[in-house]
């Protein structure tokens, strides 16, 4: 896939080899996948699997090589600012800003985005509708609950118009009918545009349920590849071989203890301590 102009013949998104390392560790370590325009891609592992660190590569967040990482045809590394024009990003951490209206962090998102000026009211208009929040846009984001806040950042990811979405635990701390509203509202705005989506969650029902291939990384590798279904009767086969067929047919979850759920010291079970801070901080309200 050599287009480069990001046209219908690229891959949304396309890893060879992508690694990265935090001095000595080895975050990310060597990731090889493709992702389809009009797919919903997911992202499963454990705490400190490397999923985030290959997000933030994909992103231009971080520097990794040419070669490794390309978006529509472009590669990341030589052509920085034309993928980023490519991307809507909602990252793990919080990025709405307690103290500014709906509206006006989505306006500061359609600015960092360069959406054109005269088409900027208008598109945060038609963002925030996206995301249920119309009739909320002029309160402070600090008054909204947490899957409210999770919506507001969906639509400053949305205003730059994103031909490739990306979504880091998107549902993280909300409860079912909240999470259920995140997802109605990205399979609408999906079917409306074609956008591509990637995302991470550690909500083995929603990756069932709205993705359409899934990788399961652990330790800086994808150790699964497939979908949803493909995964879970590659591992009745498994079962099957090795004379443990009668039990219930497996689940995502089962899948994602047969790949990550061995061989973790204490340490590693449950992820480190940044791992796991990371995620409390994300899981709490904004304000
Ligand atoms: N800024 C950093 N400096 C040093 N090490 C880091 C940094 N960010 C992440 N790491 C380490 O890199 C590894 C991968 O972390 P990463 O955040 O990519 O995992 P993750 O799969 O996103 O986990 P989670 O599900 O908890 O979000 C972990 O061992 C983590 O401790
Ligand atoms: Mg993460």
């Amino acid at each position: 896939m050599t287009d480069r102009t990001g046209t219908d013949t690229a891959d949304a998104l396309s890893c060879t080899g992508l690694a990265y390392s935090f001095g000595g560790a080895r975050a990310v370590d060597g990731v090889d996948l493709t992702v389809a325009p009009g797919e919903v891609f997911g992202l499963l592992g454990p705490n400190g699997a490397g999923k985030t660190t290959a997000i933030r590569a994909i992103t231009t967040l971080l520097p990794v090589p040419a070669g490794m990482v390309q978006v529509f045809g472009l590669d990341v590394a030589r052509e920085r600012m034309a993928v980023r024009r490519l991307l809507g990003y909602v990252p793990q951490q919080l990025s709405a800003d307690a103290n500014l209206t709906g509206r006006e962090n989505v306006e500061l998102f359609a600015r960092v985005y360069d959406v054109p000026r005269r088409e900027r009211a208008p598109r945060i208009v038609q963002a925030l509708e996206a995301v249920g929040l119309g009739d909320a846009a002029d309160r402070m984001a600090g008054t909204y609950s947490g899957g409210m806040v999770r919506r507001l950042e969906l639509a400053q990811a949305l205003v730059s118009a994103p031909r490739l979405l990306i979504l880091d635990e998107p549902t993280i701390g909300l409860d079912p009918i909240a999470r259920t509203s995140v997802w109605d509202r990205l399979t609408e705005v999906r079917a409306a545009t074609g956008m591509t989506v990637l995302v991470t969650t550690h909500y083995m029902d929603e990756a069932d349920q709205y993705c359409d291939r899934l990788a399961l990384m652990h330790r800086g590798r994808v150790r699964a590849l497939g979908t949803p279904g493909r995964l879970k009767a590659e591992l009745a086969d498994r079962r099957a071989r090795s004379g443990e067929a009668d039990g219930p047919a497996p689940t995502l979850e089962d899948v994602f203890r047969h790949f990550a759920g061995s061989g973790l010291t204490d340490e590693q079970a449950g992820g480190e301590f940044r791992d796991v801070r990371n995620t409390r901080r994300t899981a709490s309200r904004v304000g």
